[in-house]
């Protein structure tokens, strides 16, 4: 198995610099990739970063397409919190993705054929070659809970108390997330080609060291990326305190 390789940076800024040279050079070497995307606070100045390189014309997303690994159940279409709000305010609004090669999860109507439906999507645009991660501070990889089995597909999930209280700050004041959400699997996050786990600040460096120290287990679901063959942590010296 090929141990995953770690990068570790003094400082956020320079993580989010090169998390984007990494998108940058995946769309170098193809123009048509197949991105997959995450949201959360981790990533706000990664993509502040991505659409610097697009603005100095470094790259472009004319030809590639994105899959996003989550959405939130029960918001109202347009919500602010909405992870299609996000996407739009740090990215999608200032590049030139085509929006109809866009995807995220479908979480109205029939929410079991929409994950079909994704996983369909997925395979169709021949699989996603950068996969981007966050983490949870309990090892949550897109809304993977611990107790999530490895092999598992995009799906309707619950979230847990710590992941609801971790996202609360992104709402409205007096609002909260909804409880349920629609995630790709770890299965399916493990089919990409590439992936690229980013954690920043002393909140993951538990979550961090328990998924690449310790023998898998659902209890850590990014301990599941050990037995994938090509991922990258970046990550500052806070989150990587507890590694060695
Ligand atoms: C977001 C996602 C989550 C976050 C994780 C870390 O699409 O899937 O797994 O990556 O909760 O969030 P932040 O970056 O806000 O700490």
């Amino acid at each position: 198995m090929t141990e995953a390789r770690f990068c570790i940076f003094d400082t956020a800024a320079e993580v989010a610099t090169a998390v984007a040279a990494s998108v940058a050079e995946t769309l170098a070497l193809k123009p048509s990739a197949v991105l997959g995307l995450a949201t959360g606070k981790t990533f706000i100045p990664i993509y502040a970063e991505v659409v610097a390189l697009y603005r100095r014309g470094g790259i472009s997303f004319a030809d590639a397409t994105s899959f996003n690994l989550d959405e939130y159940i029960g918001l109202p279409q347009g919500h602010i919190a909405s992870f299609r709000a996000y996407m739009d305010a740090q990215l999608f609004g200032h590049v030139d993705f085509s929006s109809d090669r866009t995807h995220l999860p479908g979480v109205t109507g029939d929410i079991e054929l929409a994950c079909e439906r994704y996983e369909q999507a997925i395979a169709n645009s021949g699989g996603i070659d950068l996969q981007l991660l966050g983490i949870g501070q309990n090892g949550h990889i897109g809304f993977n809970e611990p107790g999530s089995a490895f092999e598992s597909r995009t799906r309707r999930v619950a979230l847990t108390a710590s992941t609801i209280e971790a996202n609360t700050s992104d709402f409205p004041p007096g609002e909260s997330p909804p409880a349920e959400a629609v995630t790709m699997g770890i299965g399916t996050i493990l089919e990409a080609h590439k992936i690229a786990l980013v954690a920043v600040g002393a909140n993951k460096s538990d979550a961090l060291r328990t998924a690449f120290k310790e023998a898998p287990s659902v209890d850590n679901p990014a301990s599941a990326l050990q037995g994938h063959g090509s991922v990258t942590v970046y990550c500052d010296r806070d989150a990587a305190s507890k590694l060695v």
